[in-house]
């Protein structure tokens, strides 16, 4: 239903923020005096959470984060040393393109403090998609803007326009479908391009077989941060399922899945297997388990359950989502932070890391498997 249609007097989403601005003092009142965890209480020290290639930003903008910057300045500048970054072929300028060979990005953000968020989905030409998703937070009446609109909204707001496709990932895409089928016109990919070249993905090398191998990759870089006034925000940014079919959008943009908070009880957010957050709720799930009193970690690997019953089931109408043995063929990583500064990292598989900055440093952490192998 359009704004316009809305019954006379329903509220809409911009009447209701002018509302609260209007009791400016009292939502954050309300809350602190009602049962439960209070809000904005300040912390010695604060905490960033995310993903592994969260780290290099972190490194820079956790000082910043001590000396009281606001909580979502601090996890939008970390996720734009990525998004930046062409050598990385996860997210943003040099993200993985879909089939078509076209580079389109999710992004959202979240404030804990005024439950507020914003996001962009399939957006184009534009490297930080981040910073389009907190612009449609802050200066528009809406929750996400996708395609065209987003594309167009950025360049109103002065974001350059960019060609995404670096030579790079130019090099993956079509090597990929060459590799497609024996069928089409194309031939296969050239040996000597199979020559043991590295490419930086999500932090880490991959070889050329790995980026195009059936295993469907999903670079995206999540952060929450807690700051010293105790408050909470988060933000997801990714180029999404790499090669997937045009106008495919992930989890990353939407609320409740690549990402949530909530002021009263914590943060969370996902990378990996879109799909999957989305149809488990998965950082919504988190943050809800967080606050019926689970610890982050045995938040996290709940809702990895459910995320591994649910592949089950579907695989009666889609057998490859299991392997072999009924665990589910694809990964899902979830971080949480607790509004405690408690935080994990958790994984279906695997033995990767997870990023933290608190008072023991700006450093890797293991995450914890749901699934030994
Ligand atoms: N988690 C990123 C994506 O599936 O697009």
């Amino acid at each position: 239903m359009s704004q316009a249609n809305l019954p006379k007097g329903q509220p809409n989403r911009r009447s209701l923020l002018l509302a609260a601005g209007a009791l400016a003092s009292g939502p954050a009142a309300a809350l602190n005096s009602a049962k439960g965890p209070a809000i904005h209480e300040s912390r010695k020290r604060p905490v960033m959470v995310g993903s592994a290639n969260a780290l290099r930003g972190m490194k820079t903008q956790y000082p910043r984060l001590l000396e009281g910057l606001e909580p979502l300045d601090a996890a939008v500048e970390v996720v734009k040393v990525v998004e930046a970054d062409p050598n990385d072929m996860s997210v943003g300028l040099g993200g993985m393109p879909d089939e078509e060979g076209r580079v389109t990005l999710d992004a959202a953000v979240m404030h804990g403090p005024t439950h507020n968020s914003g996001a962009v989905g399939a957006l184009e030409n534009t490297v930080h998609a981040v910073e389009v998703a907190r612009l449609v937070m802050e200066r528009t009446d809406h929750c996400m803007l996708v395609a065209q609109g987003a594309t167009r909204f950025a360049k109103q707001y002065g974001h350059p326009q960019v060609d995404l496709l670096t030579p790079k990932a130019r090099e993956v895409w079509l090597a990929w479908k060459e590799s497609m089928s024996g069928k089409d016109d194309r031939l296969a990919p050239k040996k000597s391009q199979k020559s043991g070249k590295l490419y930086e993905y999500m932090g880490e090398k991959w070889t050329l077989e790995q980026l195009i191998s059936d295993q469907r990759i999903t670079g995206t870089i999540h952060c929450s941060s807690l700051s010293l006034k105790g408050e909470l925000a988060c933000c997801t940014t990714t180029s999404g399922l790499s090669f997937k079919i045009p106008g495919r959008v992930g989890d990353s943009p939407i609320i409740g899945a690549g990402l949530y908070c909530d002021q009263e009880v914590g943060s969370a957010g996902g990378t990996g297997r879109g799909e999957s957050a989305i149809l488990s709720c998965a950082s919504f799930l988190c943050v809800e388990l967080l606050r019926s009193g689970m610890s982050p970690e045995e938040a996290g690997l709940t809702v990895l359950r459910r995320v591994t019953a649910q592949a089950q089931r579907a695989s009666a109408w889609q057998p490859e989502i299991v392997r072999a043995d009924g665990l589910p063929a694809f990964n899902l990583q979830l971080y949480l932070l607790g509004l405690d500064g408690k935080h994990a990292g958790v994984s279906l598989f695997g033995t990767s890391a997870y990023s933290v900055a608190d008072e023991e440093g700006v450093r890797h952490v293991p995450l914890v498997a749901l699934h030994a192998k």
